[in-house]
């Protein structure tokens, strides 16, 4: 099993979502978050205020999907999310990948890919 961790723009969820309901995940989970990437949340290096602190990070709206999957849907999953998320501008996220060593279903007590 692996977690993807999937950060996109938020006006890509709706897209997110459907390709991963056509690839049959389990489930998901989405959080609201901020974040920047190697532009720093900006193409200009403009001076924002964080926290009374002066920084040129700027932190952009983002959504983050949580998702565990068996290791062979990985990839397909990635190219879904490649082929309809891009907008070829710069911020247009990122997929991370972690190894995940087991779940398990509280209702029933299934274990490992049984319980995605
Ligand atoms: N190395 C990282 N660690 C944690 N989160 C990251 C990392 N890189 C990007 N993110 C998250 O992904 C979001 C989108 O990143 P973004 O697409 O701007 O990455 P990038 O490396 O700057 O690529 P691009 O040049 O295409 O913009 C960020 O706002 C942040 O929430
Ligand atoms: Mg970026």
């Amino acid at each position: 099993m692996k977690e993807l961790v999937i950060i996109i723009r938020p006006e890509k969820l709706e897209t997110v979502k459907e390709i991963l309901n056509n690839r049959q995940c389990g489930g998901m989970t989405i959080s609201s978050v901020m974040g920047c990437g190697t532009q720093r949340g900006t193409t200009e290096q403009t001076v924002n205020v964080i926290k009374g602190f002066k920084t040129t990070i700027n932190l952009l709206p983002k959504i983050r999907v949580e998702m565990v999957v068996k290791d062979e849907m990985v990839e397909d999953i990635i190219t879904d999310i490649r082929e309809k998320v891009v907008t070829g501008n710069v911020g247009d996220g990122k997929i991370f990948i972690r190894p995940m060593d087991d779940s398990v279903r509280i209702r029933t007590g299934e274990r490992g890919d049984k319980a995605l």
